[in-house]
């Protein structure tokens, strides 16, 4: 059964581009209302004028005004709010030796911190609203160490505990809050990478692709990550809370 998000309001976060895009889509399609927030206000506005329903805010999730008023703007348009997905998220490649401390902290603090200032606005709201869902966007390098992208996969092991932390500090007022853990999907944010992971992996062209093929088959789509942040947001999953839904052909199943 499609999920039926009929007379609820969603925030998706990076929905610009990539997998929000096909969040908000989803969620838009599903009878949402949805606000299509990111830091590039262009693309959000020509995202959310292709949707049912959508309005753009330009935000940066690092910046805890700019996340305090996208919430405060959601409720005083929609008259509540139900649904947050935390979706921004950026990538960088080095070296923990050779990584610059500006580097880490530019990925940490959106990819981490932008996920607990999401978190920390939208659940008053929720509750305010009579309860609902927050779905993170954890990763699969949040279960492994992961060559090169140390503070991704650092930053996205905090956004799985910090799932589980919310969902039972809010448990008793009605908000589950549940994390997607994708494997590789060619995203910008993976694509614009493959150089760099090519160079420093000493891998030929495509080399990249290659791994990826021998490790999780292919690369995952945005329509599937999305169908389970759907499923995460909807009542389909009403038990389920504190949860990672890992969506990697299997990457983080075996050693082979
Ligand atoms: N692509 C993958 O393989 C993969 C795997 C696991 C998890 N993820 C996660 O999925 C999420 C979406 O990534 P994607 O693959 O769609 O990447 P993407 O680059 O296609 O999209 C990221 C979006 O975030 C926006 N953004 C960047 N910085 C921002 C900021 N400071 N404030 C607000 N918006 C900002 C960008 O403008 C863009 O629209 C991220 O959290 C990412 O870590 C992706």
């Amino acid at each position: 059964m499609a999920p039926d998000l009929t007379g609820q309001t969603a925030i998706v976060t990076g929905a610009a581009h990539g997998i929000g895009l096909e969040i908000a889509r989803q969620l838009s399609s599903a009878g949402a209302s949805v606000v299509v927030a990111d830091i590039d206000e262009a693309a959000a506005k020509e995202a959310a004028g292709q949707l049912t329903n959508a309005t753009a805010i330009a935000c940066d999730v690092r910046d805890e005004e700019q996340v305090k008023s996208l919430v405060e703007s959601t409720v005083a348009t929609y008259g509540g709010l139900q649904v947050m997905i935390p979706n921004a998220g950026i990538a960088s490649v080095a070296p923990i030796v050779e990584m610059d401390l500006a580097a880490w902290r530019k990925v940490t603090s959106i990819n981490f911190d932008g996920v607990f200032l999401a978190i920390r606005y939208a659940a008053p709201a929720i509750i305010a609203s009579g309860g609902g869902s927050i779905v993170t966007i954890g990763s699969v390098t949040a279960l492994a160490g992961t060559p090169l992208v140390s503070s991704y996969a650092a930053a996205k092991a905090g956004v799985v505990n910090l799932t589980k932390t919310a969902a039972t500090e809010l448990r008793a007022f009605g908000v589950r809050v549940n994390a997607v853990l994708p494997g590789f999907v060619a995203t910008h944010l993976v694509t614009d990478q493959v150089q760099g992971f090519e160079t420093a992996l000493g891998l030929p062209a495509h080399g990249f692709d290659a791994l990826i093929e021998q490790k999780q088959g292919r690369y995952g789509t945005v329509e599937e990550i999305a169908k389970a942040v759907l499923f995460l947001a909807g009542d389909e999953s009403s038990f389920c809370s504190g949860s990672g839904l890992v969506l990697d052909g299997g990457l983080d199943a075996g050693l082979f």
